[in-house]
């Protein structure tokens, strides 16, 4: 892995950084407080680029490839986490599209995704009863002539009540992970209604609703990738969302030293700024170390991934350090602040409840375990 940055990151990951610091994160305050999505930030994200930084100029996309993705996640993520998973989600669907989507759908719905017009994508797979085996899932997909049928429900969707576009995978037939299809769902489509937006600990500006398909017709040409084959562009997806949360990790656990490391040099104790004593450094080393760590893990994991190389297990190491470290940073960082560190007049309590999700959604830590001790048996058997 090349550890320089090239022009084109530099400057993506620059542009993120800029608008994060100045737009983003004199907002992420009151976004949280309110439970409010930006929509407003986000059509400017989309003018920016970052809704499509890995996908092709000829779409609305950067171009720039998935070092810059997590690069500008990272930055977002700093700012305010709850509008980095949107973005993370909205990036995730319109690669999708664009990998298995014929010429037709790339040209309609990539193009929406990556310019901010459909404001956001969802990734419609988990449901209230299959969220770590999503071969389990029940909603249906039937073929009626010229549409598909859809009928179920979807539970935890990022971005639910906004998105123009969302992929959504049903059962097209019973036969477990080889009988599920994609489809691509434009937002405001009949038949499909919008749960009520949940009341989370973190990430609360973020819209998470779930989705009711009740005869749900989409049109025949809305099938993505082939007929059985959902299951596949699931864990593909995955693997490369699994990047965008190990960014948006990385993010949070910088943004919670950085906090971190200002209030020690300002807090006084026993007649000096409480970060002159060793307890408080030693801890500040090891959050530092272990962010650097699984940033490095992070770049590696889209590194291999820019390359065309094989990266699911990198993806899954990636997604579990970076999310644990973040839990363990927010956590050591309110200690650090005391009293302070337990109201929101300090950021870190928001950092605090923002990490928490992370070892759970795109995939529990568990189940990155499952995927990196299937991969690494395949590398040393
Ligand atoms: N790429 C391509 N194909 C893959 C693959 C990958 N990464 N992983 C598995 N497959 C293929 C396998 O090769 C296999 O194919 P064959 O049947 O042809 O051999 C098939 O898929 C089944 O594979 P497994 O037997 O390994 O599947 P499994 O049922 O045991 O499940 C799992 C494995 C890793 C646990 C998987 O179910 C999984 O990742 N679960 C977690 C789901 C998840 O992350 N959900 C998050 C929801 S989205 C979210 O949170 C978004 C948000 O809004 C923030």
């Amino acid at each position: 892995m090349n550890l320089e940055l090239t022009e084109t990151q530099t400057l993506i990951r620059d542009t993120a950084r800029k608008f994060a610091r100045e737009r983003v994160a004199p907002l992420a305050r009151t976004l949280d407080r309110e439970e409010r999505f930006p929509t407003d930030l986000f059509r400017q994200l989309g003018e920016m680029g970052l809704l499509g930084v890995n996908l092709p100029a000829r779409y609305g996309g950067s171009e720039a490839g998935v070092v810059a993705y997590a690069l500008a996640m990272m930055e977002m993520a700093a700012a305010d986490a709850s509008t980095s998973v949107a973005m993370a989600v909205t990036n995730m669907c319109g690669e999708l599209i664009n990998a298995f989507g014929t010429d037709a759908q790339r040209e309609k719905y990539v193009t929406r995704l990556a310019s901010g017009e459909a404001i956001a994508g969802s990734f419609a797979l988990s449901e209230p009863h299959a969220g770590s085996d999503p071969g389990a899932l029940r909603t249906t997909a039937v073929r009626r002539g010229d549409v598909w049928v859809l009928n179920g429900s979807k539970q935890w969707i990022t971005s639910g009540a906004y998105a123009g576009v969302m992929v959504v995978w049903a059962r097209t037939s019973p036969a477990g992970n080889k009988g599920l299809s994609c489809f691509i769902v434009e937002g405001g489509t009949k038949g499909l209604i919008i749960g009520k937006h949940e009341d989370k600990m973190g990430l609360r500006s973020s819209n998470t609703v779930s989705l009711t398909f009740e005869d749900c017709e989409v049109p025949a040409e809305n099938l993505l990738g082939a007929e059985g084959q959902g299951f596949k562009l699931a864990m593909v997806a995955l693997d490369g969302g699994r990047i965008g949360i190990a960014a948006q990790a990385c993010g949070v656990g910088r943004a919670a030293l950085e906090a971190t490391v200002a209030y020690v040099k300002d807090r006084q104790a026993f007649g000096q700024p409480i970060g002159e004593f060793q307890g408080p450094r030693f801890m500040l080393a090891d959050m530092q170390t272990q962010l650097e760590a699984a940033e490095l893990l992070t770049l590696r994991a889209a590194s291999m991934k820019e390359k065309g190389q094989p990266f699911s297990r990198e993806a899954s190491m990636a997604k579990l350090f970076a999310s644990e470290m973040s839990n363990k940073v927010a956590d050591k960082a309110v200690q650090l602040h005391g009293g302070y560190g337990y109201i929101d007049e300090f950021p870190v309590e928001r950092f605090f409840r923002d990490a928490r999700v992370q070892t759970i959604y795109e995939g529990t830590s568990e189940v990155q375990r499952m995927v990196i001790a299937r991969e690494s048996f395949k590398l040393l058997g």
